[in-house]
């Protein structure tokens, strides 16, 4: 174990009491000076820590951030997050980050986390508001043995997994809307935007990225009427760290049961959650509009809507206007 992560480990186990510097460089044997230069870095990474000449050290607070270290520690999974976690306090973009360390061969299970991005990236071309230290803008690099034509339903899956971790982690109750849009009272909380490489008959890697709307406590004028945050929604100030752990324990158990045993209980739990099925809709895409009924999902993550006249069309993306009757 590095001796930063060493350090911290000792300061934690204290609870917020002291410990002694001889004690620190006796347990990690190093001098104390090396222990001092350990508090100074991370102290410098946000951590309070106290010190006083005759009782040592003392940890009273921990940065409200997005660390490694703190994302690791307690998070109850095999291989999301188990890998590098790639941390910056800002970035353009997680989703070109991770996809440029996929091509140069990271491993499944590799996450790239920020605090702020200058250059988030949305579905359809837009881009995704990412605030310092408000959001959770992360992104996980998957490389799963699937046909390329099941390759759409990681992202309806990924869309149960944050709602599921929302609905653990927070009083909400979140919703689906066709392909991954999650609702809290009809405004999004979260955006999802997977991004792939694959060829005829193989998926050489695919970037799932996250964007949670968790302490955001304004949004910009264009964004005001669509778009919430926990915070918004509840008043308190929620731990970021924890709905992440939430998140990627709910992801990798669904992912794994998806590669092990077939679709069938992600679609169920996506159907329970979704709210579009059955729905008057528009679907707003690129270049054109379609307007029906919202029949059924296919077996792709393609949602088929049924024109007045019977038509039926098979939607791949786009957004949906529900008309709620
Ligand atoms: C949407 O438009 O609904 C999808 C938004 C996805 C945003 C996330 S934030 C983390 C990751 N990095 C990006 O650049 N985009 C995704």
């Amino acid at each position: 174990m590095a001796t930063r992560d060493e350090l911290l480990k000792y300061l934690k186990a204290q609870q917020g009491d002291w410990i002694s510097g001889e004690a620190l460089s006796r347990r990690m044997a190093v001098s104390r000076s090396a222990v001092w230069k350990q508090v100074s870095r991370l102290r410098q990474e946000g951590y309070v820590i106290r010190s006083s000449p005759n009782k040592g050290y003392a940890l009273s607070e921990i940065p409200e951030m997005l660390l490694p270290g703190e994302i690791g520690e307690g998070l109850d999974t095999s291989v999301f997050g188990r890998q590098d976690i790639v941390y910056a306090g800002e970035m353009d973009s997680t989703n070109r980050k991770a996809g440029e360390l996929a091509v140069k061969g990271a491993p499944e299970g590799t996450l790239v986390v920020a605090e702020k991005q200058t250059g988030g990236r949305g579905r359809m071309g837009r881009s995704w508001f990412s605030p310092s230290r408000e959001g959770i803008y992360a992104s996980l690099i998957l490389r799963p043995r699937l046909p390329p034509h099941e390759a759409p339903r990681i992202t309806l899956l990924t869309g149960v997994a944050v709602a599921d971790a929302l609905l653990a982690a927070t009083p909400l109750k979140p919703a689906i809307k066709w392909p991954n849009d999650i609702l809290v009272n009809g405004r999004k909380i979260c955006g999802i935007l997977t991004e792939s490489s694959m060829e005829m008959d193989v998926v050489h890697y695919v970037v799932v990225g996250v964007g949670i709307n968790v302490n955001t406590r304004v949004f910009p004028d264009e964004l005001k009427e669509i778009a919430t945050s926990v915070y918004l929604e509840t008043g308190r100030v929620f731990d970021r760290v924890l709905l992440l752990r939430a998140f990627l324990k709910r992801f990798e158990t669904y992912y794994d049961d998806f590669l092990g045993s077939g679709f069938g209980s992600v679609e169920k739990r996506w159907r329970e959650l979704g709210v579009v099925l059955g729905k008057e809709v528009t679907v707003h895409m690129i270049d054109t509009t379609w307007s029906g009924r919202a029949m059924e999902l296919d077996r792709d993550g393609a949602l088929i809507i049924e024109e007045d006249n019977g038509a039926r069309r098979r939607i791949y993306s786009g957004d949906i206007q529900i008309h709620e009757n």
